[in-house]
């Protein structure tokens, strides 16, 4: 009963906000309606022409979710909260424009290797190859342009379990420094029961390291507050330390007894001050945590709760690791959608990946993938409320 009431007072809510910011850029000509399904509209241009397309999707509750061409951004995701108010609860901007001045990567699908290479080297093969450093003395997120710089190609369907959006490429050998002709799939589906679902898949003619990831900062409670409030849960029992330009030592270290411990479900802001050379070196939490993992398949890495809105966040991956990044970096000179100031760890990203660096560490889970075979990674986003 409760339930049914609750998916009215959703979709209500998800009409009116249609109507009012969708209606302008609707194909179809008619007023918007949350009808389950997906729409593409244009979504202006990237700096030398190109038209950039915005694909909205819309579950069959009246969450919905917007991704466009350019970079496979995730601009708006909104789901309701406890008392069904809907709320846009990823950071971005409303604008093109604003996408292509450089921002720290806001709901950007990352590649051809997330996280960091130390020195943007890295050798296979015997070969020794040379990347970009585009983040001090490392290369970070798939280099100068990496896949959240570049134009997509996309294909839309309707299914029994959701309806998604399919971005399609292929990263020519030597782009970026990285060696093969690989082309990438990665689709985004929102399912029925409220789920963002992301398959990830790849192929190459020549050995490449391949670490795709979702960069989108999340803030539930939907407003400009900070994120420590936001409890959090890490399903590892370790992490992997850093040095101060955030490669990591090498070591799996155990979080136990120290502000790594997201065992139990803790405030992000609990521990985030303590004294703490890991807390310096990440200027707060920027961290790779190494899952606890009991086989292959989808499998828990992270549960956050919001307590002021109820909305609450789960997180099952097939990957090794979760990057958690509390925001650090933002300093309030980005101004986002609507007006709003992103300011210090007003959003965080929960990128679920292979470990940092690598092809650097022979002791870390593989990050190469060979000609004939498949790259293939999966990571959901479950969305509820907790009354
Ligand atoms: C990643 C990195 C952070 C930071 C952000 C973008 O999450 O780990 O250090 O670069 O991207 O600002």
């Amino acid at each position: 009963m409760t339930a049914a009431r609750y998916s009215v007072v959703m979709v209500s809510a998800a009409f009116i906000l249609q109507a009012a910011m969708g209606a302008n850029e609707d194909q179809s000509g008619g007023a918007a309606a949350p009808a389950r399904g997906v729409i593409r509209a244009a979504f202006g241009k990237t700096t030398n022409g190109t038209p950039v397309d915005i694909y909205t999707l819309t579950n069959a509750n009246g969450i919905e979710l917007r991704a466009m061409t350019y970079g496979g951004i995730i601009t708006s995701l909104k789901v309701p909260d406890r008392s069904g108010h809907v709320g846009d609860i990823v950071l971005g901007f409303d604008t093109i424009d604003s996408y292509l001045k450089d921002p720290p990567y806001f709901g950007a699908l990352i590649g051809r290797y997330g996280n960091r290479i130390a020195k943007g080297q890295f050798t296979l093969g015997g070969t020794p190859y040379k990347l970009a450093t585009n983040n001090g003395p490392n290369h970070l997120h798939g280099g100068v342009k990496g896949f959240d710089k570049v134009l997509w190609n996309a294909t839309q369907a309707e299914g029994a379990e959701g309806v998604s959006v399919t971005f399609t490429r292929t990263s020519p050998d030597g782009e970026e420094g990285y060696p093969g002709n690989l082309q990438v799939s990665v689709r985004y589906m929102l399912t029925d029961k409220n789920e963002l679902a992301i398959d990830y898949r790849a192929t190459t003619d020549k050995a490449t390291p391949v670490n795709l990831t979702q960069h989108s900062y999340f803030n539930l409670a939907a407003d400009s507050g900070d994120i420590l409030g936001h409890e959090l849960m890490l399903n590892a029992s370790r992490y992997t330390p850093v040095d101060d330009t955030l490669i990591p030592t090498g070591e799996l270290a155990p979080v136990q007894s120290t502000p790594f411990d997201f065992q139990t479900a803790t405030p992000v802001g609990a521990r985030i001050g303590a004294d703490n050379v890991q807390l310096k070196n990440g200027k707060g939490y920027d961290h790779n945590w190494v899952l606890n993992r009991t086989g292959p398949g989808l499998q828990r890495a992270a549960l956050v709760v919001e307590p002021k809105s109820g909305r609450t966040l789960e997180i099952v991956t097939t990957e090794p690791g979760i990057q958690f990044y509390s925001g650090n970096f933002l300093d309030g000179t980005i101004t986002g959608k609507g007006g709003q100031v992103y300011k210090h760890r007003t959003g965080f990203c929960l990128e679920t990946q292979h470990y940092p660096d690598s092809p650097n560490h022979p002791n870390f889970p593989s990050s190469i993938l060979q000609p004939g075979q498949t790259y293939a990674s999966k990571t959901v986003f479950r969305f509820g409320v907790q009354k």
